[in-house]
């Protein structure tokens, strides 16, 4: 069987830990491509990796590119190319660059990776996946963006943090944008199980609720810029579902129309991955307040939609 072909569009701090998770995975080979001016960094990186598989023992052949005719015949583009945070900002701040960058990123695998599953990890999220959309054209299916995976991991550590236990045994589920008002869902929240209400009082859950909302801004905070193990380790979790045809139940930035009542937007609902990308949408029950979150959620994320339509009136 012919290994499958990972390009990873940015080889910055979340590209290059993308290839890093691939590779430890043996996924597949890399294409770590980047603009003309870094090129250098991508095929350092690219070596510096590649040097590491006789330790790490993995077959993959690893390279870093600007040309995109080395991303032919990819079966999953994974987009992280774009600036990232700094202290200050919010992930909105990012949109009048990052559009445009996406939308560059995007002509170029609509022309040399047509048939690939493209998973869009730029900020802000929910509209760049959008904007993806919009330029390549791939059926919806095709196009999906990746926040859920890191929101949901970081709840789940939180929470086996707060109870104590190990985190394979903490399962969550958080709906929404990829936004200071994403909704972590208590309620399908449990531990082997268990409801997680049996294990923790509301203000500890609450206080896990708000921490992994705010999970991307603390580590800013701390650092001074955006973190990248857990959204690579997110993002790959994806492309080895995609990879592997896995049929994995994840938290993912997928095309709803009538589903949780979006009406035509990319947010974060659970979804079935597997080899032909999005192929399911998974509609769970939702209270009222729930509804209310996951409304609100949406709206913001339709305001983001808005700019890049105002930027661009072609992406409408
Ligand atoms: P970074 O600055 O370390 O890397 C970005 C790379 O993209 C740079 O190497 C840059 O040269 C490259 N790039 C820029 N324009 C390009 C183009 N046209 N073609 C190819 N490469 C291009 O930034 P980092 O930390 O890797 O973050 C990347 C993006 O991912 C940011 O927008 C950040 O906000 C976002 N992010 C999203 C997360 C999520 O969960 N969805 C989590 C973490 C970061
Ligand atoms: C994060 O949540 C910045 O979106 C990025 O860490």
């Amino acid at each position: 069987m012919p290994r499958a072909k990972i390009s990873i569009i940015g080889a910055g701090n979340v590209g290059a830990t993308c290839a890093h998770w691939a590779a430890a995975k043996e996924l597949g080979d890399i294409v770590l491509v980047d603009i003309p001016d870094k090129v250098g960094v991508a095929q350092g990186k690219a070596l510096d990796l590649s040097c590491s598989a006789p330790i790490e023992r993995f077959d993959s052949e690893i390279i870093g590119t600007a040309d995109y005719k080395d991303t032919e015949g990819s079966d999953v583009v994974i987009v992280t190319a774009g600036i990232p945070r700094k202290p200050g900002m919010s992930r909105d701040d990012l949109i009048a660059t990052n559009v445009k960058i996406v939308k560059s990123v995007s002509e170029q695998i609509a022309t040399h990776a047509p048939d690939s599953i493209v998973i869009v990890v730029a900020n802000p999220l929910d509209a760049m996946v959008y904007t993806a959309w919009k330029t390549t054209g791939f059926p919806t299916n095709r196009i999906v963006g990746q926040a859920g995976c890191l929101d949901v991991a970081r709840f789940r550590h939180f929470i086996a943090d707060a109870i104590g236990v190990s985190i394979e045994d903490v399962q969550a589920l958080l709906l929404g944008g990829h936004g200071d008002d994403m909704v972590p869902l208590p309620r399908y929240t449990s531990v082997h199980g268990i409801p997680v209400h049996q294990l923790l009082d509301d203000k500890t859950i609450n206080a896990c609720v708000d921490r992994a909302k705010a999970g991307g801004g603390e580590i800013v905070k701390l650092m001074g810029s955006s973190a990248y193990y857990a959204p690579a380790s997110g993002s790959v979790q994806m492309a080895e579902a995609i990879i592997k045809d896995k049929k994995r139940i994840l938290p993912c930035a997928a095309y709803c129309d009538a589903e949780y009542g979006v009406g035509g937007y990319f947010v974060g609902v659970p979804c079935i991955l597997g080899a032909n990308g999005v192929e399911q949408i998974i509609q769970i029950d939702l209270d009222t307040d729930e509804q209310a979150l996951m409304d609100e959620s949406v709206s913001h994320v339709k305001d983001l939609v808005g700019v890049v339509q105002e930027t661009f009136p072609e992406l409408v």
